[in-house]
This record gives structure tokens, C-alpha cells and sequence, in this order.
């Protein structure tokens, strides 16, 4: 996904705008460039790779009142220094960063060459360059009222002009934009990490919200120009959590910090006295909660995975028909919202559109739609009818670990709070918390024997195929898996319900396609052994995570990594 860091004020502009664009590098990214404006004009630099070779290539002598700056990740053109942003217009004076996609461009292109325009990139964004410059009157806000109306699409925008040095003007419409405030020094950025080392006030745009920033403050206002007064928000989170603190990687870091965000997810939510949980942010009278007729439930990749487990905890155990459904399907079926639903949106980015629209969408017909995000202040966050915060801390790894067990943590307590309600004994409740409670040290547990795992991952990883099975509600564990292997290893896997594998996927199976097996100690156990001896029988590899002390499943296996026993 593509960054965008801006900065006014006295520092090396151009420092501030490496350092940012370092910070958004696990976005992922395959260009970088900075503008930097002078009193007279602007000096780009702009190269393919990683964000050291674009900062070897600036010129340290450079100085500066303003900048911005931008990793690209290819969608309109390919991946070469001249399509990197920023872009300028033909006479040099306008500077753009985009993040998002202009749907309408080709049509906006062929008319401004039609007028004389010379073009040099292949991208969507270049036409807002050439746009901008167009309508410029001496007023770069108003300039830029007058072009978003022409433009289709998402975008999060920051723009200079050479006449007003020192100033950045920022647009947001469907891709996210914060305001960072210093001490006569103003930054902006597509994700507070770029500028969390320089301030903790935000100010976070909602779409159709624009800002001017110069050093010493900043106005916010609307597409009528019309000024908004928004709320400064303070980022709670510390520098020291967006580095990698002596980990090879942010996933490592991140998988092993589950022991303490999980503790997070819960604490100060569990009564004993109760038997119950609280999650006030959801702020819904008991009356309202013992009214709950279905819930359902809306994410996408990981954050959907969580939620079919949350689904299939709420009906299991609280009794109360639930479902999970990919917010991309959501938002284009014309969904029916039912009286007496309550629904989610699960994201822990609170940024993901496909969420974000599904859940406008729903809200428009009605629903009361609850978040359940983990960075705060984030539009899914902000724009949801009340809600819940992970507190994981940001999960800059991109591949989710932390805020899907944390996920399902907040769920667990939900699915405890409607169950004390209906039929959950006081005892029961409070062997519930208890297991809750366990989770951390049972994690804990589990990350002692990393060297195991590793050896398995030795052993294993030349294979270009594995299947991940598991039933209940492991199969979206097992999903989740797969997608994981897939996303990290480039290696081909799927996740099945270990029941499903007779219908199709058992054809897959033979000496060269591990299959991973989840093997609770549940009801479901003895079936999931019958489902390993139909691939055994295929030949087909077979490793298992299993409870400690499960013999049977070692004997089966060809490998078994044992977990903790779960407190029932
Ligand atoms: O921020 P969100 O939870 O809304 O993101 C949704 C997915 O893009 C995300 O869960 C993705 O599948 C994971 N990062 C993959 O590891």
C-alpha cells in the first residue's frame, strides 16, 4: 500500500520525510520520492527500490520550508523512477503525492493533452497535478476545491505550490490522512507511524475533509470551504513499539508480544464478581444486549477469520444465531438488515474500505454497526456506533498475529457477557474467565518450544503444497493458517474443514502434499483422527498440533507439535 508523509516547519524537511517514509516501509512498497519546496521552487528526487537508496540520492545540502513525500506501490503504470511520486505539472510549480486510484483519469488525461499538457507518467495521479496548476488563482485551497469534484475515486492528497512555500494543502476521500501537531511544526501522514516520533496530537480527516498546514498551525475545512473544527486526538502509542527491539522482524516481535496483548484485550473487562465482562465502549444497555436476536459480523482476510470464530462462539455458547461475512460480499449484495441485529466490523486497521463501505452501507439501512479495531482513532473506529479497541499495539508486520488472537479475545468476553445473560451459571462464568485468563501463559507455553516449530519448518518447507484442516472452530483456524504460509513463504496452502477433504481436496493428497491437522481434545477429536487416516492412507505427510499427552494422534502423525491442555 502506498505512504504518504508531509512536514512544515524547521527541521532538515528532508530528514523528516526519509525518516517518515522508513516508518511506512512495511506497507510495502517498490518506489519512493520526496519534494521539497524552497522559497522558489521545488528539488524532487524520486528512485525505484528501498527508501536508502532514495535517501543516498538526495542532496545534503538541501535545504527547505515544507515537503512531502511518498512510498508507491505500482497500480497505473510500472515500477520506474518517473511513475514514482511526486508529480509535478508541465511548469513545475504544483507537486502531488496520491495515495488511492483516480478512476476517471484517462478521460481527464486525454482532455488536458487535448489542451496542450505534456504528460510524463504513465499513472493516474499525474492529472492532479496538471489540474491544480490549471485552476490556480493564487490559492492553493481553493484550487484544490475546485479540482476534487472533477476527480473519481479514493484518494488521501498532499499538495504544494511554488508561490506558497511552506504550505501543504491535504485531501482525503476513501484512503486515510492525519495531521500530526508540533511546536511551530506541522506534519502530515497516511499512518501515524510516520510521525510518531515527532508528536502524539492528531487530527484525524474524515472523507471530504481537506486541510492547510503551514509551520506555525492549520486549517481544516470542507469542500464548500466552509472550516470544520476538529477534535485533537493524543496517539497512545510509544516509539519503542514501532521498532523491532532486538527481533529479526516484525512478525517475530509481534507473534511473541501475544502474551501481553492478549493480558491487554482483557484486563479491566473480566468481573469475578460478576462472572461476566464489560466492554463499555460497546456503551449498550443490559436491556439493550438481552435484546440481541442474531449478530453478524463483517471483515476481511485475517480479521474474517476471527470473526467466523466469533461467529461460531456466540452461537455455540451464547446461544444466539451468528454469522461472519466477507465485508467485500457485503457491500455489494444490497444487504438485508434484520430488526434486532446487531452487527460488527472487525479490522484491525479500522482503515480497510471494503469494511469501511460495508459498514456505511448497513448503517444507512439501519443497523447499529459496533467496531472492533485495533488502532485508534482509525475512520472504522471513529465512524462505527460505539465499539471496542484491541490495545495490541500497531502490528506493523502487515501479516496479522497479535491483533487476531486479541480478536478472538474481545470476542470470548462479548459471547460471555450475552451468555451470563440467557442461560450461563455464575460458576460456569467463572470457569470461563479462567480459562480466558489462561490463555497468556498457555501462549507462553508455546513460544518456549520454538525451536520444535523451527525444526518442522526445516523439514518441511520444501514442499510447494500443504493443506491446513481442522473442524468447529479450527476450521477458520486452519484458514487463517493456510493464508499465513501463503503470505509468508509464497508457499501454495489451503484450509479446509478436515471434514470437507472426501469431497475434492483429498485428489491433492499424496507424498509430496503435507496436510496440517488441528486436534483439539473436543468432541470433534475422534473424527479429525478419522480424517488423518484418510490422508494417511493416501501417503500423504501428516503433522498435527495436538494436546499435550495425546498419544493416539503422535502414533498417526508423522510429526506432532503438542500444546497445552486448555482449561475446560
Ligand atoms: O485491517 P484489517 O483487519 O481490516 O485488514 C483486513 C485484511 O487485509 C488483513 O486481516 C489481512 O488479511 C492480514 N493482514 C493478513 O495477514
Amino acid at each position: 500500500m502506498c505512504g504518504i508523509v508531509g512536514y512544515c516547519g524547521p527541521r532538515v524537511v528532508s530528514q523528516v520525510l526519509i525518516e517518515g517514509l522508513r516508518r511506512l516501509e512495511y506497507r510495502g512498497y517498490d518506489s519512493a520520492g520526496i519534494s521539497i519546496a524552497d522559497s522558489q521552487q521545488f528539488t524532487t528526487v524520486k528512485k525505484t527500490g528501498k527508501i536508502k537508496e532514495l535517501s543516498a540520492a538526495v542532496p545534503e545540502d538541501i535545504q527547505g520550508l515544507s515537503g512531502i513525500g511518498h512510498t508507491r506501490w505500482a497500480t497505473h503504470g510500472e515500477v520506474n523512477d518517473t511513475n514514482a511520486h511526486p508529480h509535478l505539472d508541465g511548469s513545475g510549480k504544483v507537486v502531488i503525492v496520491h495515495n488511492g486510484i483516480i478512476e476517471n483519469y484517462e478521460a481527464l488525461k486525454s482532455k488536458l493533452k487535448s489542451q496542450g499538457k505534456v504528460f510524463v507518467s504513465e499513472t493516474d495521479s499525474e492529472v492532479i497535478s496538471h489540474l491544480i496548476a490549471q485552476y490556480y488563482e493564487g490559492d492553493l485551497e481553493h484550487a484544490v476545491i475546485k479540482v476534487l469534484p472533477l476527480l473519481k475515486g479514493t484518494y488521501g492528497l498532499a499538495v504544494m505550490h511554488t508561490s506558497e512555500p511552506g504550505k501543504i494543502v491535504g485531501a482525503r476521500n476513501g484512503s486515510p490522512l492525519v495531521l500530526g501537531i508540533g511546536d511551530h511544526e506541522m506534519f502530515i501522514a497516511s499512518d501515524v507511524t510516520a510521525i510518531l516520533q515527532y508528536t502524539k496530537e492528531a487530527v484525524y480527516l474524515n472523507d471530504g475533509e481537506l486541510v492547510a498546514m503551514t509551520k506555525d498551525g492549520y486549517k481544516t475545512f470542507d469542500i464548500n470551504n466552509n472550516e470544520i473544527s476538529k477534535q485533537i486526538e493524543q496517539i497512545n502509542w510509544e516509539i519503542e513499539q514501532i521498532e523491532k527491539d532486538g527481533f529479526p522482524h516484525f512478525m517475530e516481535k509481534e507473534i511473541y508480544e501475544q502474551v501481553a496483548s492478549i493480558k491487554r484485550a482483557f484486563t479491566g473487562r473480566l468481573s469475578l464478581d460478576t462472572a461476566s465482562g464489560h466492554l463499555g465502549g460497546l456503551d449498550m444497555l443490559p436491556q439493550e444486549l438481552h435484546s440481541i436476536e442474531r449478530v453478524k459480523i463483517i471483515a476481511a482476510g485475517t480479521s474474517y477469520y476471527a470473526s467466523l470464530i466469533a461467529a461460531y462462539l456466540i452461537e455455540r455458547i451464547a446461544r444466539i444465531p451468528a454469522t461472519a461475512e466477507l465485508s467485500s460480499e457485503v457491500r455489494y449484495k444490497n444487504p438485508i438488515v434484520e430488526r434486532n441485529s446487531l452487527y460488527f466490523a472487525v479490522s484491525q486497521s479500522g482503515e480497510t474500505a471494503d469494511t469501511l463501505y460495508a459498514m456505511r452501507e448497513l448503517q444507512r439501512k439501519g443497523a447499529k454497526v459496533l467496531g472492533v479495531c485495533n488502532v485508534v482513532g482509525s475512520t472504522i473506529a471513529r465512524e462505527s456506533n460505539g465499539g471496542v479497541y484491541l490495545h495490541s499495539g500497531p502490528e506493523i508486520a502487515v501479516a496479522s498475529t497479535k491483533a487476531f488472537t486479541s480478536q478472538l479475545t474481545i470476542f470470548y468476553i462479548f459471547t460471555l457477557i450475552l451468555a451470563r445473560m440467557r442461560h450461563m451459571a455464575f460458576e460456569d462464568g467463572l470457569e470461563f474467565i479462567k480459562g480466558l485468563q489462561s490463555v497468556p501463559s498457555h501462549i507462553e507455553q508455546i513460544l518456549s518450544k520454538t525451536d520444535e516449530l523451527q525444526s518442522l519448518a526445516r523439514k518441511y518447507y520444501k514442499h510447494t503444497n500443504v493443506l491446513f484442516l481442522g473442524r468447529g472452530l479450527n476450521y477458520p483456524v486452519a484458514l487463517e493458517g493456510a493464508l499465513k504460509l501463503k503470505e509468508i513463504s509464497y508457499i501454495h496452502a489451503e484450509g479446509y474443514s478436515a471434514a470437507e477433504i472426501k469431497h475434492g481436496p483429498i485428489a491433492l493428497i499424496n507424498e509430496e502434499t503435507p496436510s496440517l491437522f488441528i486436534v483439539p481434545d473436543d468432541a470433534l477429536r475422534d473424527k479429525v483422527i478419522s480424517n488423518m487416516k484418510e490422508v494417511k492412507a493416501r501417503k500423504g505427510p501428516l503433522i498435527a498440533f495436538a494436546v499435550e499427552g495425546d498419544t493416539e494422534v503422535a502414533e498417526i502423525a508423522d510429526d506432532v507439535f503438542f500444546v497445552p491442555r486448555p482449561m475446560n
